[in-house]
């Protein structure tokens, strides 16, 4: 397979959040056991491949993003031999699987942190990562602030502090550091030794910091991302790229169908194509799509903006509306006000879940219609809402601690799956045990059970849309163009012979020429396409 027909340029990923798939041993947490169990479903509902979130012995201080052991599993999850168990069977039904790779911080535990911290300031052990003294006054050494609230930077007892970007468990890695770029290389190649077919590299856009890490003053931005036009001292530095470079070489040396994604959260789409040139990463999360309100015209513009600076550099879309660290988009959508707010913001008016569900369901057929390759958070098959009301008391997002209290975080995307029955567990994992976070008795209708009875399920239009993708020569990769629509209503066409019409607008709209609805959101009234519904026409 050439470089223009890789199985990753239209592939569907369906996101494995690895706590809330599946429980098989009844601990309350998932694990690699329960995600075996579940590949017959994932293989009917017409993926391609899974991302799981880390799976690595860690402290769990950030869900797995705090990795102790790059080349082990955390005994909650499984064992290597399950690992292996795993890859191989995903395979077996058709399945790649591609891991999460952190190589922006270790947690505390990690042996290197752990060398670090008995050694003495300017060792070699403490080079690894970015100690730094502090000012004379006793400050910090920069005014760098972390992603879930204060300071980047905590003082160990000799006096010297460490940079952390995330958690103070989660202190950042120095790849100035020949050591650090070697040992990730060979990470690298120990798990697609194990037969991984690729990794999803987590803060990709933040591993190299600015010389002499200056003070950020006015330019500080939002939190995980740079601002649109100055240069910023840690995220999307130029010289982040080489790194890339040198992991494309050695994801080549086992073939073109492994591959890398990466989470890079950059101000403008020219910053994003600049990860994946042809010597560099395969695709990248397209989060302007995620970030876009219900608008016609923002996501026009958004669509027509990411395929030119993704096609100006050869590589494909991809397109994404949820995944663990944002609210879910039935949420988002339900909102009185989709516009303005961005998917991490957990307030925002009153939600109204049925018209957050319609918005979906039309969202879902436009996303899949585009060229490119297309994410599915697990649980947005069924339909899943936001869990805005979980109890102050399980909240395990560290962004509630950091903020002091002020942002719940990221927990009420992240609850565990209801598979079937009437009462939680609903199947996540044997009846009688509690899962890690409490799910809603609402969510008795949403379980995969139940949606597999009905035709008009949130599931069934997934496995349609999928399914489609599949079999339709139009969709997946290639070229989209835009058809005159009235206001409001977004319609474009893909070749050969299928058109995809999205109507935002408050009336119903008519239908373009056409020889039979392949698919539509909800049902057409009186032939036309009513509001907030998306519909896929063979022509
Ligand atoms: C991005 C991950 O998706 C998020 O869950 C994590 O907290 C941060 N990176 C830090 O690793």
């Amino acid at each position: 397979m050439g470089p223009d027909t890789g199985w990753w340029r239209d592939a569907a990923i369906y996101q494995v959040y690895l706590r809330s798939l599946a429980d098989s041993d009844g601990d309350g947490v998932g694990d690699l056991a329960g995600v075996r169990s579940r590949l017959p479903y994932l293989r009917d509902l017409g993926v391609d491949a899974l991302w799981l979130t880390p799976w690595y012995p860690s402290p769990m201080a950030d869900g797995g993003y705090d990795v102790a052991d790059y080349r082990d599993i955390d005994p909650l999850f499984g064992t290597l031999a399950e690992a292996g168990a795993l890859i191989r069977a995903a395979h077996e039904h058709g399945l790649r699987l591609i891991i999460d790779l952190v190589p922006n911080h270790t947690s505390v535990r990690h042996r290197w942190f752990q060398e670090a911290l008995a050694a003495a300031p300017g060792s070699r052990a403490r080079d690894r990562y970015l100690f730094r003294d502090g000012s004379p006054r006793g400050l910090p050494p920069n005014d760098w602030q972390s992603v879930f609230g204060g300071s980047a930077w905590t003082r160990v007892q000799d006096g010297q502090w460490y940079l952390h970007l995330f958690d103070p468990s989660q202190p950042d890695l120095n790849w100035e550091n020949p050591e650090v770029r070697t040992a990730f290389e060979d990470i690298l190649r120990f798990w697609f030794d194990r037969g991984v077919d690729g990794f999803r590299i987590d803060v990709a856009h933040g591993l190299i910091k600015q010389a002499g890490l200056p003070h950020l003053g006015s330019r500080q931005a939002g939190l995980i991302e740079p601002p649109a036009r100055h240069r910023h001292p840690y995220w999307d530095r130029d010289e982040v790229h080489e790194i890339y470079r040198s992991w494309r070489r050695i994801s080549e040396s086992y073939g073109p169908d492994r591959i890398f994604v990466a989470e890079a959260w950059v101000a403008r789409p020219d910053r994003l194509a600049r990860y994946v040139r042809p010597d560099e990463l395969h695709t990248a999360f397209n989060f302007d799509f995620l970030r876009c309100s219900w608008d016609p015209a923002a996501l026009r513009s958004v669509i027509d903006s990411s395929l030119q600076s993704l096609h100006a550099v050869g590589a494909p879309a991809t397109w994404v509306l949820s995944n663990h660290d944002v609210v879910r988009h039935v949420t988002r959508y339900g909102r009185p006000t989709t516009r303005g707010r961005g998917p991490q913001h957990e307030h925002g008016g009153p939600v109204d879940l049925a018209v957050g569900r319609r918005r979906a369901r039309a969202a879902l057929l436009l996303m899949y219609a585009l060229p490119g390759g297309v994410y599915c958070y697990q649980g947005e098959e069924l339909g899943l809402d936001e869990v805005t009301d979980l109890p102050e008391s399980v909240l395990q997002d560290p962004t509630w601690e950091r903020s002091g209290h002020t942002r719940r975080g990221r927990d009420g995307c992240r609850v565990p799956l209801p598979w079937r029955g009437t009462r939680p567990p609903f199947g996540f994992g044997p009846d009688g045990s509690t899962p890690w976070l409490p799910q809603p008795e609402r969510w008795r209708s949403l379980t995969v059970a139940a949606q597999e009875r009905d035709p008009g399920s949130m599931l069934n239009l997934y496995r349609a849309a999928l399914r489609l993708r599949h079999e339709h020569p139009a969709l997946g990769d290639g070229e989209l163009s835009w058809l005159d629509s009235p206001p409001g209503v977004l319609c474009f066409r893909r070749e050969p012979g299928l058109v995809c019409m999205a109507n935002l607008s408050p009336v119903p709209c008519p239908l373009p020429s056409h020889e039979q609805v392949v698919l539509a959101s909800e049902p057409l009234e009186d032939g036309k396409l009513p509001t907030d519904t998306a519909v896929w026409l063979q022509t």
